[in-house]
Parts: C-alpha cells; structure tokens; sequence
C-alpha cells in the first residue's frame, strides 16, 4: 500500500527582517549572517500570531479541496505550545469545522515533532486505509533581541495530508532513528525564549545525520548515489550546507553536482523565512520541489533533527504529477507581500509578544498571509478570529 504526501500547505506571517539591517544594527559584517549563517530574511510574528492560528492557517491553503468526512486524525507538532494540558489541535480541528470523531493530540520533541506526527500518520492510515490524517508543524523560533542566536529565528507552520495514493510523496517502508539524551537547546517552563549552546548544538547535529543517514543505507542496501536529492532540518541553510557536505564527501561529480543542486533548491524558502522548527525540514521538502527539475519517481531522503536529541532519516519517492498539487506562485506572493520591518519596529514586536496579554483585552491583528489570528483570552480562555 503506498502511503505518503498528498497536500502541502505553508503559512509564514506578514513581517519580517531583512539580514543586512539586522547585520548592521548588531556591529556584524552583513556577509557573516549572507553567507555565514546562509539567512537573507526572517518572518516575526508579532502578538496575533502563535502556534494555533498559524497552524490553521497552513491548513487552510488547502482544507477546502479535500473530503473532511474523511479525515479520522489530526496531529499537531510543536515546541510553541499555549497550554501546558490542552492540546492546541483542539483549536486547530474547531477552526477547520472537522467532525467531533476525530483523535486529535499535540506531540512535542523539539525540531522532530512534526516527523513524530508524520510517522504516526503514515502507521494510522496503513490500519485505517479508507481515512486520511492532517498533520501540522507550528513554531515561532525565539532566542532574543542581540543574542548570536537571533539571526536564525523565523515564525511559520506546514501542514500536510496524509492518506493511501498519495499525489506528491510516497514514503517508503524503514527508517533509522538515533536518540540521546544531551543539552544543546531547550526551553524551560518559565521562559519564553530558547536556551542554547550554539556551537555544541552544530556539531551534535552533523554527528546525529551521520549515524541514521549510514545506518539507513546499510537498512536498505542503498548508496548515496541512489539518492535524487537529500534535504535537511534547516535551523539556518548553513547548517544544512555543512550536512551535504558530508553528504558528498567522496562521492563522483555527477552524484556531487546533483546533491549540491538539489540542496540549492531546497534552501530557498527557509533563507527568506527562516527557522519554523518542527516544520523546517518539510518547508525544505517544499521548496525542493517547487524549485528543482527532479526526475520522475525521484528518490528523496530527509533528514530530521530535533534537539535534545532525536534524529531520524528516511526516504520517500516522488510521485508524477506533484506540480500540479502545490501552490507555488501562492507561497511566492506570500512572502512578497511580507511588511520589511525596521529594526526598531521588530525589537518592539518582539518584547510586546514575550508578555502575556491582559485578560479581556481584546488583541487587533493587521495580518494577510492568513485570515486566522489570536485575539487574546476572555476568563483566561485562549480566543481565536477569523479577519
Ligand atoms: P555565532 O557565534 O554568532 O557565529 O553563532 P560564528 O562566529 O560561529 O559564525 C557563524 C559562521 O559565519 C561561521 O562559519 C563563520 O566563519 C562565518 P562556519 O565556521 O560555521 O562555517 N562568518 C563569516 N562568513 C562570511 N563573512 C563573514 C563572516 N563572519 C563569520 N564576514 C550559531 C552561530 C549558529 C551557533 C548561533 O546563531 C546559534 O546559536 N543559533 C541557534 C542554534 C542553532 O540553530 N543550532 C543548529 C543546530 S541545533 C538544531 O538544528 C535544532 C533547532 O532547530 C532546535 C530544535 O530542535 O527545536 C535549533
């Protein structure tokens, strides 16, 4: 039974930062954040916008075209939660009207959330062939006002359909996972921004693909050559870079040449978005394929990362017929009609959304990306509008 992919929908907030300003602004050469970090620009969501309501809105690019009698289970990844108890799927499902007999939960590890929902999906839909399944990434990536983590933040969310014949990605049987149990990035209860130990967190990183990434050829009696394209958890598209490099290392030209395409491909949303977190490695899945010419039935491998730290590769085969289930020229206006931010501007933002808003008042949000947004909390219940 092929299981996979069917709809991709990306949802990124109506602001953001451009590097150079930011460079500037912070006493750094522009080209440490261009080419250093990889990072042109950065989406900032301001006080309307968090994990649920952009959650909504990347479901939303495409809930009207399916049959939502048909979805059994609804899955939301994060590392941006609203509520220590109450699952912001809950939310999420109400907004998109689907039908009371729904399972719907909210899982957590770090950047590896949404391939924890993706994988459940996959196994739910093997046992229950006649329903399909949404599953969602929801982050905004906070590390702080003049921190050396700030250049890779960014705010964003994907959702995916899941269900048999899928029309963009089927994914294949195995994988390999790679867990342990280590302090790179976290973020405590009482904090609002991410702790990180920066350089560490790289290096963990390159060590946590090289052991699934060959384990998982060994799995499937495969070579990198096999590979059409790989694509990374882009926390920023340098670390990613660093991956392939690995990645190619040894390898003949035409195999090198071809990785280091496809990965040019796949970097180009998250280079002006920035860090989703949970969703950052399925934005890079998008973006390869809305920006590569991949051969037909394509062998894709995505690596996932998420700090902490969990990793797992695995594969998936590109199906025929994929461009005309994406949205591209939508994503393209989506992040042209993005308001640039001056640094003043985004620094405000910023702090305003680190506090809590005052219970009863009631939140105005100028957003365009999408019409959901969060309206602030009544008798300190979480309130959400559609513009
Ligand atoms: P930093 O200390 O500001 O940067 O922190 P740096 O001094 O290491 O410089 C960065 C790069 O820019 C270096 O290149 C410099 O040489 C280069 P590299 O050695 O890495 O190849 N550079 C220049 N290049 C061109 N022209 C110049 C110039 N100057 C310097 N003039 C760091 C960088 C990434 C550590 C920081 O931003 C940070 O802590 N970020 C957050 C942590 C992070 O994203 N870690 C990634 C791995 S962990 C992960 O992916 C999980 C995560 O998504 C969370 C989750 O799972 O939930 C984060």
């Amino acid at each position: 039974m092929q299981v996979g992919i069917d709809q991709i929908g990306l949802y990124t907030p109506n602001k953001y930062v451009d590097m150079v300003d930011l460079a500037h602004a912070r006493n750094e050469d522009p080209n440490k954040y261009l080419i250093g970090i990889g990072q042109t620009q950065m989406s900032v969501a301001d006080s309307t916008q968090d994990s649920v309501s952009m959650g909504i809105n990347s479901a939303r690019r495409y809930i009207d075209q399916i049959d939502k009698d048909k979805v059994g289970l609804l899955v939301l990844g994060t590392e941006s939660s609203v509520d220590q108890s109450k699952s912001a799927s809950l939310f999420v499902k109400t907004a998109l009207q689907l039908k009371p007999e729904v399972r719907t939960f909210e899982v957590k590890e770090a950047c590896f959330g949404l391939t924890a929902a993706l994988m459940i999906a996959r196994d739910y839909v093997r046992v229950h062939p006649e329903h399909t399944v949404i599953v969602i990434g929801s982050d905004i990536a906070r590390y702080g006002v003049n921190t050396p983590g700030e250049v890779t933040q960014g705010a964003g969310s994907i959702s995916m359909l899941i269900k048999t014949d899928p029309r963009i990605l089927s994914l294949n049987d195995g994988h390999s996972a790679y867990s342990a149990n280590i302090n790179d990035f976290w973020r405590p209860n009482n904090s609002k921004t991410a702790l990180v130990d920066g350089k560490y967190s790289t290096q963990v990183y390159l060590d946590f693909f090289t052991k699934p990434f060959n384990d998982y050829k060994k799995l499937k009696g495969w070579s990198t050559q096999d590979f059409g394209s790989l694509i990374y958890h882009l926390p920023f598209t340098k670390m990613g870079l660093k991956a392939n490099r690995l990645s190619v290392e040894g390898q003949d030209e035409t195999t090198s040449k071809r990785l280091e395409k496809s990965f040019a491909a796949s970097k180009q949303l998250s280079k002006r978005i920035g860090n989703i977190y949970t969703a950052a490695l399925y934005m890079s899945l998008l973006s390869l394929i809305e920006n590569a010419q991949l051969e037909p039935n394509s062998l894709i491998g995505l690596f996932s990362y998420g700090s902490g730290a969990m990793a797992e590769f695995f594969s998936g085969n590109l199906v025929d017929g994929y461009e005309e289930v994406i949205d591209k020229s939508g994503d393209v206006r989506m992040l042209d009609r993005r308001k640039k931010l001056t640094i003043k501007e985004y620094e405000n933002i910023f702090n305003k959304a680190l506090m809590d808003p005052e219970d009863g008042v009631e939140l105005v949000s100028d957003e365009e990306n999408g019409n959901w947004y969060f309206a602030g909390t009544k008798n300190h219940v979480r309130q959400y509008k559609q513009k």
